[in-house]
């Protein structure tokens, strides 16, 4: 136990290697947390170990495809056994694998969104749920493309809106056990995911948001601003510490129009 904000608290953060999951997960260990995180890559993941590690916190990373059901059992195994006890799940880890129209999709990757993106978080909530302890908080990330219907990205789009509701419907069960679930919705954001470049080519956050305005993805108002990886983490750190009897079964967004 240390004297931080989140001394004594167990974070689990899924794809946790780079973007908001690795700022998130790198923020909660300032602030005091261990943390167990996965994602696939396992370079990035070993980055994210060695500066947990320097911070002197417990960090456990396992390169877990969220759409293997048995990688995920593993993980969480891997997670009770270490730590015995979960305070704080953030679902973080995401994919936006077609953006063209319905009709032009692909049967498989749509359904792999839906593996990754929906059933991935059930998963591991799942498997968490009889280790957390009072007080928990479970985080998951969304996008204001769950709360409207595009005219592109459908499996995208459906698989937020599933995890939304799988939000609002846990959180009205884990009252009881004074643990919160809430929604972050982080808008737009600095990340690979949003710069969808080709694998291999991730720009940093810094790179991206230097870029000029004209270059970035059409659709955006102009009042609406790309930010920074690290300001989606300060908002789960606000989350990840209302006192018990705090906010539950909301939607946090920080976009910078309407749902
Ligand atoms: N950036 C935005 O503008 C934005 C806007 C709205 C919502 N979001 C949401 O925010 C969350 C984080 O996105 P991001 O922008 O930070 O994306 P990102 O930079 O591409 O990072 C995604 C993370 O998820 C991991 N991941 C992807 N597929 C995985 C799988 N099958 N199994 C395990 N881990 C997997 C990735 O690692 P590997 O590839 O190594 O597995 C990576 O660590 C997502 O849920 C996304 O939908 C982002």
């Amino acid at each position: 136990m240390n004297d931080l904000p989140l001394g004594g608290k167990i974070a689990v953060i899924t794809g946790a290697g780079r973007g908001i999951g690795k700022a998130i997960a790198l923020r909660f260990a300032k602030e005091g947390a261990d943390v167990a995180l996965c994602a696939r890559s396992r370079k990035e993941l070993s980055e994210v170990n060695s500066i947990v590690g320097r911070l002197g916190r417990t960090c456990l990373t396992l390169s877990v495809d969220l759409a293997d059901p048995t990688q995920v059992r593993s993980f969480c195994d891997q997670i009770i056994d270490k730590f015995g006890a979960v305070d704080l799940i953030v679902n973080n880890a995401g994919v936006y694998l077609e953006r063209g129209t319905f009709e032009n999709s692909d049967p498989e990757l749509w359904w792999k969104t839906m593996e990754v993106n929906i059933r991935g978080p059930y998963l591991i909530t799942y498997h968490l749920l009889a280790v957390m302890r009072r007080g928990g908080k479970i985080i998951n990330l969304s996008s204001g493309k769950g709360y409207s219907a595009g005219a592109n990205s459908n499996a995208y789009h459906v698989s937020k809106a599933a995890l939304n509701m799988m939000t609002e419907g846990l959180a009205n069960e884990l009252w009881l056990r004074d643990i919160d679930v809430n929604t972050l919705v982080p808008g737009p954001t600095a990340t690979a995911t949003f710069d969808n470049l080709p694998p291999g080519q991730e720009r940093p956050p810094e790179e991206i948001l230097a870029q000029d305005r004209s270059s970035l993805p059409k659709g955006l108002p102009a009042w609406e601003r790309v930010k920074h990886p690290d300001e989606v983490a300060d908002f789960a750190f606000y989350l990840a510490t209302r006192p018990v009897g705090g906010p539950t079964g909301q939607i946090y967004s920080l976009a910078r129009r309407p749902l």
